[in-house]
This record gives structure tokens, C-alpha cells and sequence, in this order.
């Protein structure tokens, strides 16, 4: 119910001022002591992800004891049978350092991103960046807004036209940790096609957080994101933020047999992420053509 949605949404809210003062606080340059993941020299952890993460998991649960709980390092750190799988009962997925690298070279493109899911469908996100002090969240059916100092706004930010064609777009994507072949080939090969004439797009941005990548997309700052090799974690928050501003969310993958992108939905599971900025409202009709023909052209 809504009520309820609202008092996830502000417990999340919470949760991530808290996590966001430890990551601030943390925010210093190159001072920071990492690991590697799975021998992955561009898959960076730090005490600060971990600490942000225990925090996290902790709050939440004292809150809603009945949920489950997905966690960025928790689940990298357990053996693979020892991993929650998303089930139907409200999940919490947390990315507590989203941009860990940008973290580690202080580049302020960080953020602690927090999502729920019930029934495996993305329905509250929040993704705040402390360094920058903006606090994205959204509840499906509840909008979606950014907090910053200078007080709330809905998104996107400035309602503009229709999504354009690609070759007017400013897209984002991102290179991201994982090189295994079959990963990184098709985002090289979109790469090389969109900024090749004459379809070109107009330019390529990689601002190295997943989570924040989302908010530009849902804030009207660039047009459309993809990558694949993400994990639910990066794009859970994410994905509700973006539609709840009026864009489309669906996997860069598309699902066989998949229905018309409006009513695509996304497995936040399945590692690949596309969304097209939108408005909330708008004469849908125009702007889901719109949309669509992004996705597909993004998509081919
Ligand atoms: C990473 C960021 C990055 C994406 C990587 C992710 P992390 O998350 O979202 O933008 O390209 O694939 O792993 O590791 O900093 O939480």
C-alpha cells in the first residue's frame, strides 16, 4: 500500500543521510587502504564500503525485521550458495559505495545507493551523493524528487520535449569493472557505432557511478544510460528513480517475446541496464515513441 511504500521511502531516506556522513567523512583523496575484488584490478572495496554497508543492513533491519537483504559486499564476500536470491518478499538491495573507484581517487561522483523490492518489481529507491549533498529518491507511484541544500525539487529538473533521436542525444554509459570478453565487446562495438557517422550520437559521458548515472537520466541531464555487467545493487535505486520521472527502465538485453518498452519490465538480476529520460505525464503517445525508438536504436 501507499502508506507503506512512504514509510520504506523515509526510513530509506534516513538510513542514507547516515550512510552518506560516513562516506563524507571518509572523502579525502587517495588515503584509502584496497582490496580487490576476485583478483579484478578495477573492482575496488574499501573499510568504507564495508562500514557503510554494515550500517545500512543494520538500520533497516531493526526496521522491518521480515525483510531480506542483498548487499553490495556482503554478497561478494559470501560463497556463491551462501547468496540471498531475490524472492518475492521485500528485499532491500544496497550498494554502499556506488563509484567506489571515484571514492578512492576523489573524483565526487559517489554515492550510497539504497532500493527495495517487493515482489521482485523495483518499488523505492534513494541514491544519495554526500559530496555533491544531493539526495535522489522515489516511490513508485509517489514521484520523484532531489534534495539538495537549496530545498526539494521534482524531477526531471526542467521538463523538456520529448526524448530526441540518437543523433541529438547525450548519452551515458560506462566501461565498468568487469573486462570478460562477452561483457565488454557489445559496449565497445555501441560505442564505436555511436560515435560513428552518420548515425552519431552527440557525445559519450562516464561519470563511473551506476546509481548516479540513473539520477542524470532521471533529472533530465543526459538522455539515456546502458551498461551491462551491473549487478542488481548498482541500478535498483536507480531504476525506480527514472521512471518515477517519467522515463523507461528496461534491460539493455531485451527479454525474448518482450512487450512494448512502456510495459517492458526489468530483471534487476540480469546484469544490463537501459533508460531514457522522460516526463511524468507528458503526453505519453509522442514520448513513448520517442523512448522507444532510443531503446532500439541503443539496443541494436
Ligand atoms: C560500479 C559503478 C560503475 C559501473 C561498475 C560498477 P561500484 O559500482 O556503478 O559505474 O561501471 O560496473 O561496478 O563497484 O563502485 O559499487
Amino acid at each position: 500500500a501507499t502508506a507503506d511504500l512512504r514509510i520504506f521511502l523515509d526510513t530509506a531516506r534516513g538510513v542514507a543521510r547516515e550512510a552518506g556522513a560516513l562516506i563524507r567523512a571518509a572523502f579525502d583523496g587517495r588515503s584509502h587502504a584496497i582490496d580487490f575484488k576476485e583478483t579484478n584490478a578495477a573492482d575496488l572495496v574499501t573499510q568504507t564500503d564495508r562500514a557503510v554497508e554494515d550500517l545500512c543492513l543494520r538500520r533497516l533491519a531493526e526496521a522491518f525485521p521480515e525483510h531480506a537483504f542483498i548487499g553490495e559486499e556482503t554478497t561478494s564476500a559470501a560463497a556463491p550458495a551462501a547468496r540471498t536470491a531475490l524472492g518475492d518478499r521485500p528485499t532491500w538491495i544496497i550498494d554502499p559505495v556506488d563509484g567506489t573507484m571515484n571514492f578512492c581517487h576523489g573524483f565526487p561522483f559517489t554515492a550510497v545507493s539504497i532500493g527495495l523490492c517487493i515482489g521482485r518489481r523495483p518499488v523505492v529507491g534513494v541514491v544519495f551523493n554526500p559530496i555533491l549533498d544531493q539526495l535522489f529518491h522515489a516511490a513508485e507511484g509517489l514521484g520523484a524528487f532531489v534534495e539538495t541544500p537549496a530545498g526539494t525539487q521534482a524531477l526531471p529538473l526542467s521538463p523538456a520535449a520529448v526524448p530526441p533521436t540518437l543523433t541529438t542525444a547525450l548519452l551515458a554509459t560506462e566501461y565498468g569493472a568487469g573486462k570478460e570478453p562477452h561483457v565488454l565487446e557489445p559496449k565497445i562495438a555501441t560505442i564505436r557505432r555511436i560515435v560513428t557517422r552518420p548515425v552519431a550520437g552527440r557525445g559519450i559521458r562516464s561519470v563511473g557511478s551506476a546509481a548516479l548515472s540513473m539520477c542524470l537520466v532521471a533529472e533530465g541531464s543526459v538522455d539515456a544510460y546502458y551498461e551491462a555487467g551491473i549487478h542488481a545493487w548498482d541500478v535498483c535505486a536507480g531504476i525506480v528513480i527514472v521512471r518515477e520521472a517519467g522515463g523507461v527502465a528496461v534491460n539493455w538485453t531485451p527479454p525474448a517475446g518482450a512487450a512494448a518498452v512502456a510495459d517492458e519490465p526489468i530483471d534487476v538480476m540480469a546484469r544490463s541496464v537501459l533508460c531514457v529520460r522522460g516526463v511524468k505525464g507528458a503526453a505519453t503517445g509522442s514520448q513513448a515513441a520517442a523512448q522507444a525508438a532510443l531503446v532500439g536504436q541503443l539496443r541494436a
